[in-house]
């Protein structure tokens, strides 16, 4: 078994050898190439030697061609060297196998359910600004429609354009139902309020706002009374209608 000093001393020793083999090699293979006088001198000009005149070192030849593979003892194995660098990474390998296909997510966030979230949240919101405005007497809610009052009277033209500029029309009562929720807000302000109808050429037959013909009426007993005078329509606290001058101040409703 090869110990570690002699081992240490074949490392030592190898290199030693190969640079004496090489200087041999390299005299041996000397030759006088000549033509660079620039080069510059080592060695003196007259140099004795004998009865030969040793001339000036030649320049380094060509390398030589490699020499055949020695047929000497060969040296032991040295010890291993240190680890080197990380390499470069190789290129990418394919892609795997597809997976199983995995189980279904749970239902969450969805956007419906966000929007209905939303939606829900708004109808919440809704109802209670409903509720305080039917509390303060400011609005009444039936199948949609909602009627509603600032609790300002003024004459009929400026509640009606009023009520068109919010986007709706002065309150018109249809059926039974309608005025009843109308009559809520005029009970609740304890006044007279203007209803959107309006009288025709032919005296004592009124139509809508909007010139369609009523199919509903709520007159009070012996009205219309004002033979083509009284062209506006007003509901009194009992819910019953009166014919009445338009310029008259009267509650304003609008309807939604
Ligand atoms: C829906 O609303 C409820 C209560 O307002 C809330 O707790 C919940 O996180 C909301 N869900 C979504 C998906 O927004
Ligand atoms: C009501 O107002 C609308 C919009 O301003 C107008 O077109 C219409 O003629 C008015 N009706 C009456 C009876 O004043
Ligand atoms: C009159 O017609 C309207 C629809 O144009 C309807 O909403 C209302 O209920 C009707 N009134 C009566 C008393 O039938």
């Amino acid at each position: 078994m090869r110990s570690f000093r002699s081992g240490l001393q074949m490392m030592v020793l190898l290199p030693l050898l190969s640079l004496l083999l090489l200087e041999w090699a390299l005299i041996g293979s000397c030759s006088e190439t000549g033509g660079n006088d620039e080069q510059p001198l080592t060695y003196s000009d007259t140099y004795y030697h004998g009865p030969w005149i040793v001339g000036r070192p030649g320049r380094d030849g060509a390398k030589g061609e490699k020499g055949d593979p020695g047929e000497g003892l060969r040296g032991l194995q040295g010890n291993p060297g240190k680890v080197g660098p990380p390499g470069n990474p190789g290129i990418q390998g394919p892609p795997g196998i597809k997976g199983m296909k995995g189980e279904p997510g749970e239902m969450c966030s969805s956007p419906t359910k966000e929007i209905h979230n939303v939606t829900s949240d708004l109808e919440t919101r809704l109802l209670k600004v409903i509720k305080a405005l039917t509390l303060y007497g400011s609005m009444a809610e039936l199948g949609g429609k909602f009627y509603v009052t600032t609790g300002q009277s003024s004459d009929f033209f400026t509640i009606n354009k009023t009520c068109h500029e919010m986007g709706g029309i002065v309150a018109t009562p249809r059926n039974k139902e309608e005025n009843a929720a109308i009559m809520k807000l005029v009970v609740r302000h304890n006044t007279y309020a203007f209803l959107g109808l309006r009288e025709g050429i032919q005296p004592g037959k009124f139509y809508y706002v909007d010139g369609s013909p009523v199919n509903y009426t709520n007159w009070y007993y012996g009205t219309p009374d004002g033979q083509g005078q009284e062209n506006c329509v007003e509901m009194y606290t009992d819910g019953t209608w009166n014919d009445k001058y338009c310029y008259k101040h009267r509650l304003g409703i609008c309807e939604f």
